[in-house]
């Protein structure tokens, strides 16, 4: 398939994008750049040996969008462009609800423009919210989001459940196929060390802080609360290796494929993991130490959060293939060549 990836010098849209052509897909990128660097096409380039036209665009650019549709004859896109930092969004809410929900709206007229209603969308367990039981069945109910990023998810599935109800009710001769991968905690970096997550402030997320106070580029790793109603009292998550995540995208294209219409898929292992059990595999697994303190709980946070990732498997057949260790072993690989 033609395909666009938006977002796709990012973190999970660039590991995606060397499944994509491992898998013999074509790929235009467009991305603005905000959390990211043009580097990453040249990286991909010499990964894959192919190379991937780059466009530096905003989404909510309607009319540079609309020139790269008609160049490229897209068949589907990957939509990964968005903000992500839950504490940026809680001050900013404005910026979040303009460049995440307003960006997709304006993707979404300019495929429908150009005759390429298939699309998967990037949502996240946020919209969960704090759920009554795990593991999470993608049946379960959405809950009111606790930060403005997670809310522009939920609105964005509101608007793609919304253009699938349209055609159903029109009985439309072009229906979008429309696909929303939910992802939990995506950590982790390409096994070759060449591609990873690169935060440009202090990471947000735990994993990427792990990493960089295994570096010495942070003193100690704060862990945020030791009473939850969990086995060691701290947050369990669902971690995924970032390229088990990609290749559910690949598996997703298949659902495209065959006519969708609307299919929703958790993407998570189906296991969890504590803040500690995460920090001692991470030492046990690299040999090197992550010095910790624990702090007051933050924000918004839930005791524990783990998929039922069986609906993937059975309807897409994809799986998680890589453990806690791989996660552990290439994160830290790629924080390697970072720091070099
Ligand atoms: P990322 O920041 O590494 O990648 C997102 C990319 O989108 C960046 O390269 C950024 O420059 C680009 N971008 C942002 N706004 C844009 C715009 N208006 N126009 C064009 N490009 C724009 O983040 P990621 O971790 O790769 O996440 C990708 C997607 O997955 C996001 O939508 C994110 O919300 C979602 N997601 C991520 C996680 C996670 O833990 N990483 C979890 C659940 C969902
Ligand atoms: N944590 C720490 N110290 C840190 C960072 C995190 O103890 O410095 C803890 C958190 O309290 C939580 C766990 O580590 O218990 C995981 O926290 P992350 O910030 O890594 O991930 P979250 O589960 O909070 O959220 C992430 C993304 C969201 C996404 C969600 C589900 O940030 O955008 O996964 O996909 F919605």
């Amino acid at each position: 398939m033609n395909i666009l990836v938006t977002g796709g010098a990012g973190y999970i849209g660039s590991h995606t994008i060397v499944e994509l052509i491992e898998a013999g897909h074509d790929i235009a990128i467009v991305d603005n750049l905000i959390n990211s660097s043009g580097d990453v096409a040249v990286q991909l380039a010499s990964m894959t040996g192919v190379e991937i036209p780059f466009y530096k665009c905003d989404v909510r650019d309607k009319s540079a969008l609309d020139d790269i549709c008609k160049r490229h004859k897209f068949d589907c896109c990957i939509h990964f462009a968005g903000l992500k930092a839950v504490g940026e969004s809680v001050k900013q809410p404005e910026l979040y609800y303009d460049n995440n929900v307003n960006g997709t709206l304006t993707l979404l007229e300019v495929l429908a423009q150009n005759n390429c209603k298939n699309i998967i969308f990037s949502s996240s367990a946020t919209v969960y919210g704090q759920p009554d039981t795990v593991p999470i069945t993608e049946e379960q109910p959405k809950k009111t989001c606790t930060n403005p990023y997670g809310t522009t998810k939920s609105i964005i599935e509101a608007k793609l459940e919304e253009l699938h109800k349209v055609d159903v009710e029109m009985d439309s001769s072009n229906p979008w196929n429309i696909v929303i991968l939910r992802y939990f905690n995506p950590i982790g970096a390409h096994p070759s060390g060449l591609i990873g997550e690169n935060p440009k402030d202090v990471p947000n997320n735990l994993f990427p802080y792990i990493t960089q106070v295994a570096a010495g580029k942070l003193e100690y790793l704060n862990i945020f609360g030791d009473d939850y109603n969990t086995p060691d009292g701290t947050g369990v998550r669902d971690y995924i290796h970032v390229v088990d995540l990609a290749k559910g995208h690949v598996k997703a294209l298949e659902a495209i494929k065959k006519n969708c219409g609307l299919a929703v898929y958790n993407l998570g292992t189906g296991k969890g993991y504590s803040v500690l059990e995460l920090v001692k595999t991470f030492e046990r697994v690299t040999d090197v130490s992550v010095p910790y303190r624990i702090a007051e709980r933050r924000a918004g946070d839930i005791d524990t959060c783990y998929a039922d990732p069986g609906k993937a498997y059975r309807e897409l057949g994809w799986k998680a293939e890589y453990d806690i260790e791989d996660m552990c072993l290439h994160g830290w690989k790629w924080q390697e060549k970072v720091k070099k």
